[in-house]
């Protein structure tokens, strides 16, 4: 039987409502603005596969683990690997795990707001006629003048940072079910439009074949430390985010089954992006390496062309910043939580502070884009904070719970917790946390640092 602790914070309503909170998590930013740039950056299908695989073999069963500890320790990521490495008679500093999510969580949500700023801009200028037989130079200009004017940036910012914290304040259980259920599918529905249109429109299979042809030969230590990396972010793995909506899950809930959903429904986004971005990158003439901007290069032009296209524009944008904010939500809810639990703060009052904490560090990357972007092919702090969260932190923090889970708890408790019997689907995912995981990370890790001394 699984612990008969509760959570101070609540509970989900039932399985379904935390399926929708954690798919909530996972479709953001990382799907539909992040996957497609680093996929052009990366050189497309090789990248494509490798990001693949570590969903299956890293993702997944990180995932599925991440629910295991959250239930079982029914408190926030910091308490929870406290509580759980006494009770397993291990090492007291676990706890030090939920401390680098917590870090991970500001540093990712700091920049995170600030592109979701770029989306929720995008509401108004789609909504303003601004695309409307538009080319791609002038909606290149849009997009540029857009983020080389800080006060514009920040403004945004900020704002995405209020709209955030209002939902944390008040809990995120109240209200994030119903917008989920409604929004998640109107999003699936305008993307598979989208990819309708670069089908008649723009060079699909030049599109496909970028995304799905793998040349092996594009592949270095570092193109699948980024591949990787972002399996993390995009499922919300290694800080905390599944972990914390995992404490509020109902005892009687499958953990394989609800991981596997999400973990699909996550996937599925992110290559609908994919193949509705790319055929009118060619189309245009754009370039797939073009950076965090590309969709915002490309869409547009989409949507400027299109009977209806200020509409579907404008839902596209609102869509977006929802995703955005569903995921954003769950980046700062372990320290929130954890302010709570530790400090009596109300939720209100640690909202707040996280949110201020967010918001000014934010503030570098609002700059890096303006009145602090570096020298062509120098890297903007926006980049170095992206690659050392995506890529070192948030697989470091896989790799431990791996560990932690695989390694040091005990079999018993495992077994209590994911209630899945001692089948092939327990095996497949025994063996993937003790062995394939770790080793992967480890090893993507150490190649890495060998090709750059
Ligand atoms: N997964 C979200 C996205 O793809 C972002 C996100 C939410 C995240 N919580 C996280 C990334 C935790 C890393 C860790 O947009």
């Amino acid at each position: 039987m699984p612990t008969e602790r509760t959570s101070i914070h609540g509970q989900w309503s039932s399985r379904l409502a935390f399926v929708l909170a954690a798919t909530g998590s996972a479709v953001g930013l990382g799907n539909i603005w992040k996957f497609p740039y680093i996929t052009g950056e990366n050189g497309g299908g090789a990248f494509v596969v490798v990001y693949l695989i570590c969903i299956a073999v890293i993702g997944i069963p990180v995932m599925m683990t991440e629910v295991l500890l959250g239930r079982r320790g029914r408190q926030s990521p910091i308490n929870t690997m406290r509580t759980l490495a006494a009770e397993e008679g291990r090492w007291p500093y676990w706890h030090l795990l939920g401390w680098m999510g917590v870090i991970s969580g500001f540093l990712i949500l700091s920049y995170y707001s600030v592109i979701a700023g770029w989306a929720l801009s995008y509401v108004f200028r789609s909504g303003s006629g601004m695309f409307v037989g538009a080319d791609a130079e002038a909606i290149g200009n849009i997009f540029t003048n857009l983020i080389s004017d800080p006060e514009r940036l920040l403004a945004w910012h900020t704002l995405f940072m209020v709209i955030t914290m209002v939902v944390v304040a008040r809990g995120v259980k109240s209200g994030l079910e119903k917008a989920v259920t409604l929004l998640m599918p109107a999003l699936l529905v305008l993307l598979v439009l989208l990819v309708g249109y670069a089908m008649s429109q723009g060079e699909f299979m030049r599109g496909v074949h970028f995304l799905f042809d793998a040349d092996m030969s594009k592949l270095s230590w570092q193109v699948v430390l980024i591949a990787m990396g972002h399996a993390f972010f995009t499922l919300s793995l290694g800080m905390g985010s599944i972990m914390v909506y995992g404490s509020y899950l109902p005892a009687d809930a499958s953990i394989g089954k609800t991981t596997f959903a999400i973990a699909f429904a996550d996937t599925l986004v992110a290559i609908l992006a994919g193949l509705a971005i790319f055929p009118i990158v060619f189309a245009n003439g754009l370039e797939p390496a073009a950076g965090p901007g590309l969709i915002f290069q490309t869409l547009p032009i989409a949507f400027g062309q299109m009977p209806g296209g200020t509409l579907f524009g404008t839902l596209f944008f609102v869509l977006l910043v929802f995703a955005a904010w569903t995921s954003a939500i769950s980046l700062i809810e372990p320290a929130v939580a954890w302010l709570v639990e530790n400090h009596s703060l109300s939720r209100a009052m640690a909202a707040s502070t996280c949110g201020i904490i967010t918001w000014l560090v934010g503030l570098g990357t609002v700059f890096s884009f303006n009145l602090l972007s570096p020298a062509e092919g120098k890297t903007s702090f926006f980049d170095m904070l992206d690659f050392l969260t995506s890529n070192i932190m948030l697989p470091l923090g896989g790799l431990l719970i791996a560990i932690f889970a695989g390694w040091l708890m005990s079999e018993k408790s495992l077994q209590d917790e994911l209630a899945m019997g001692h089948g092939i689907g327990y095996k497949l995912w025994h063996f993937l946390l003790r062995y394939i995981a770790p080793l992967a990370v480890l090893a993507v890790f150490l190649n890495v640092i060998g090709v750059l001394v």
